[in-house]
């Protein structure tokens, strides 16, 4: 069976692990990660994109371009080629030349991008990664005379040179390039300094006085026959990257560049006979010390080497996807989970929201977000996990609240006092201790960003006591500078608005912390913690519930945003998707909040945050209010909080529904319309254009998302219903009822549960029967065996009274 034509770009190869377009012109550039833990680069279909060093903004390495023109996806890693006898000339990535090709074809796989066209008789093909553990990426390039004729060729590698602060670079970008320093040197390497390095921020306010504490460089395998390091001799005045004079005329002009633009172009000349086919490997990369530079080429000049480290990439994948694996009756629901949905949480995870092609260029993390990228990365990789908790941890004060942000390179951060900031904290930290049973790390002592130091479960309980305190005068918590809804920043800045998603967190992880709290024994803090559940479910039914739906906010001069009389934001998603996970809404009240979204904010791509959008500014509500109709917060389909509708969905029993916005609303499904859709159609946005907007439907920043870790455990969790609780592994599906077998392979706490679920009477959620490894057991918990052997789980899903709705 040939795979399914996703669109007229594109397809998933049938057994999912490459992307593959067979069209250079997609809607937009698609993009594709490739990065270890510290080197990372950004490449589009056609090679385009850049690369840094742990940090985006500070130690961007290459890639130079105004955001604005980011949809013309360049520069980039070009390959241009030109025959010496015709004076023909190409770009082996179509780009930026963008001479058509008589084939051409992409492949987006995990870690690579492998390019292969063909134009004047000359096949080529290209493949960009980064291997598992150095700081460069590696172009293997393979040539093949297809003509009939011996070929006299030239190839030309480019990269643009940033070489340290990426907003400096932009803004004062004359300026900037009177520092760098780019030269080829006998060794056949191209070295790029900067002599000037302003690591405090955006344009030059201060002088520093340091130079950028690393060197980068390029080279190739093969003998360089010509270089150039000025852009500007190399592109030729009135030109630009679709015709540089040096490619026309088939010599560079072999400068070097001190304090002009500069760019890396290694020229190489060779002939091949009909036939004949070579194959080149060029890197870029960078150091701390520059004596480093000389034993990395010296070791990717093996091409043996780099198509070892290439092997080792693709290897490290099939291992981490192979982790969990799920099989189901749809496709996509197995392509997304499997390995989309993955690689993607897997690079949010590594990447925070330090870039996106589409947004940022900055260097800050944010607390909140990574808490969120780890729900995923700590299923599959839980060591990575603990080390980067105990880091995120250290962002805490001792009074219980934390920053908001900072950069990583200085750990200097904003305490900006958003309100649901310390609650990430105790869910991540509750989920870390169901997946891993590691309660001894509860003990362990973490500092705290303003000094002392406190155990773990201190942290905890500290996130939580600092929510409880900062409350309004009718007990509900303030919204401070925002919540989640980082847009809706202007609600609370002067300390009386209130935030009911903060309240519906606040009682979600009091009740997720009881029973670790019971655990410890202590049992005094305990009821304390059952009391504050009760007043925050009462005060919120009470103050909050509008009739047919839970309002969002108040402001501080106590108007109530999220209710009817409200001319834009009338019914928001959240509040109505939380009120069901943290238990504020039960029984009938749950299904009605959770109705009354589908009855005024589904579209056609998924439930929007709220409807309708702000059309006016408001300047009691904030940014939210300002950004256009439908794009943003202001009334779009917001992917995160899409997934947090579904969730709640199956809280409540209904597998149908949940399924239905599942896939409406998932990547591959939009991507089915990708001239509608535009973005990447193999990973989640952040939103959706929403019903106002003139883009309705159209996808927007890609890939840096809190929708991939939490998309994928909501799948996971929640719809396949295999989560960890604190003494076993739940087996509590909630399937579309069509369904009738699925698969869950499970690694938790060292060992692998291999889960049959088998839907024969085809509800969504029912009670469940459990056989392991061939015997028996009472309920829907399997143990924790730990024994790092594989076991054999027969689960039968059967028909039942559906408990009324009590939380996540
Ligand atoms: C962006 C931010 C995230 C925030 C969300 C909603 O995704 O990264 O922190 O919660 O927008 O405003």
């Amino acid at each position: 069976m040939s795979p399914e034509r996703q669109n007229q770009y594109g397809f998933f190869r049938e057994d999912g692990r490459e992307y593959i377009m067979t069209a250079y012109e997609t809607p937009r550039p698609w993009i594709n990660y490739l990065s270890n833990d510290r080197f990372c680069a950004l490449c589009s279909a056609t090679g385009g994109g850049y690369a840094f060093f742990e940090s985006a903004g500070y130690d961007r390495i290459t890639g130079e371009y105004p955001p604005l023109t980011v949809f013309s996806d360049r520069p980039g890693r070009y390959i241009y080629l030109r025959d010496a006898d015709t004076g023909e000339y190409w770009t082996a990535n179509w780009q930026p030349i963008r001479k058509r090709p008589d084939r051409w074809e992409s492949r987006h796989g995990q870690g690579y991008t492998s390019l292969e066209s063909a134009c004047n008789g000359i096949g080529s093909w290209v493949t960009y990664f980064v291997p598992l553990e150095d700081p460069l990426e590696l172009w293997l390039i393979t040539l093949r005379n297809e003509s009939d004729r011996p070929r006299r060729l030239s190839m030309f590698c480019y990269v643009d040179w940033v070489l340290g602060n990426y907003v400096f670079h932009l803004v004062e970008n004359a300026f900037a390039h009177l520092f760098q320093s780019v030269s080829f040197e006998p060794s056949q390497i191209i070295y790029a300094s900067n002599r000037y390095w302003n690591v405090a921020g955006g344009a030059a306010t201060s002088n520093p006085n340091l130079e950028w504490d690393k060197v980068a460089f390029m080279a190739g395998d093969y003998p360089v026959h010509g270089h150039d390091c000025s852009g500007e001799h190399f592109i030729g005045p009135f030109r630009g990257w679709g015709c540089p004079i040096a490619v026309e005329e088939g010599q560079c002009r072999n400068t070097q560049s001190h304090g002009r633009p500069s760019v890396g172009v290694l020229q190489h000349n060779l002939e091949l006979q009909p036939g004949e086919e070579r194959a080149f490997t060029t890197m870029v990369g960078v150091v701390l010390d520059r004596r480093d530079v000389l034993p990395l080429v010296r070791k990717y000049r093996h091409a043996r080497v780099a198509e070892s480290e290439l092997a080792r990439v693709r290897a490290y994948w099939d291992e981490y996807l192979g982790r969990v694996w799920v099989s189901t009756p749809e496709r996509d629901f197995d392509l997304s989970e499997n390995i989309w949905n993955k690689y993607q949480a897997w690079v949010t995870a590594h990447w925070a929201r330090m870039d996106s092609y589409y947004i940022g260029g900055a260097s800050i993390l944010g607390f909140r977000d990574s808490w969120q990228d780890l729900l995923a990365a700590m299923v599959n990789d839980p060591l990575w996990a603990q080390e980067r908790l105990s880091y995120l941890l250290s962002h805490q004060f001792a009074d219980g609240g934390t920053l908001h942000n900072w950069d990583p390179r200085t750990n200097i951060g904003v305490r900006t006092g958003h309100s649901d900031d310390p609650l990430w904290l105790v869910m991540g930290m509750v989920n870390y201790l169901r997946e891993t049973g590691d309660y001894a790390v509860l003990d362990t002592e973490v500092d705290y960003y303003d000094g002392p130091q406190g155990t773990v479960y201190e942290h905890m309980v500290k996130a939580l006591d600092y929510t409880i305190r900062h409350r309004s005068e009718r007990g509900l918590p303030l919204m401070g500078a925002a919540d989640w809804n980082d847009a809706l920043d202007q609600v609370g800045r002067e300390g009386r608005g209130e935030s009911v998603m903060v309240a519906e967190h606040l009682c979600w992880m009091l009740r997720e912390m009881l029973p670790l709290v019971e655990r410890r024994g202590e049992h005094e803090r305990a009821n304390h913690y059952r009391k504050e559940i009760e007043r925050l479910q009462e005060c919120v039914n009470a103050y909050f519930w509008e009739g047919k739906w839970y309002a969002r906010a108040t402001t501080d001069e106590g108007r109530v945003l999220g209710c009817s009389i409200c001319s834009g934001g009338q019914i928001y998603l959240n509040a109505q998707s939380w009120a069901v996970l943290s238990g504020i809404a039960t029984g009938e009240r749950a299904f009605a909040a959770m109705d009354a979204c589908w009855r005024l904010l589904d579209t056609p791509y998924g439930p929007a945050l709220f409807l309708p959008a702000y059309q006016e500014p408001q300047r009691d509500v904030g940014i939210i209010t300002r950004f256009a109709p439908g794009t943003k917060e202001n009334g779009t389909i917001f992917n995160h909080a899409v997934m947090w509708a579904i969730m709640a969905e199956c809280v409540l029993g209904r597998g149908d529904k949940a399924f239905e916005v599942w896939k409406k609303n998932n990547f591959i499904q939009l991507g089915r319309d990708a001239d509608r859709y535009r973005a990447e159609p193999y990973v989640y946005s952040e939103y959706i254009n929403g019903p106002e907007s003139d883009d309705f439907g159209q996808g927007y920043f890609s890939w840096m998302t809190g929708t991939a870790a939490w998309a994928w455990r909501v799948c996971l969790d929640w719809m396949l219903g295999v989560r960890p609780d604190w003494d076993g592994l739940l087996v509590d599906p909630c399937l579309p009822a069509a369904w009738d077998r699925v698969h869950v392979r499970r690694p938790w706490r060292n060992a692998v549960y291999e889960i049959e679920i088998d839907n024969p009477e085809h509800v969504c959620k029912g009670t469940v029967t459990l056989e392991v490894d061939g015997r028996s057991i009472e309920g829907n918990l399997l143990p924790v065996f730990g024994d790092h052997a594989t076991h054999e789980v027969r689960a039968v899903l059967h028909p039942a009274p559906v408990a009324v709705a009590q939380g996540a």
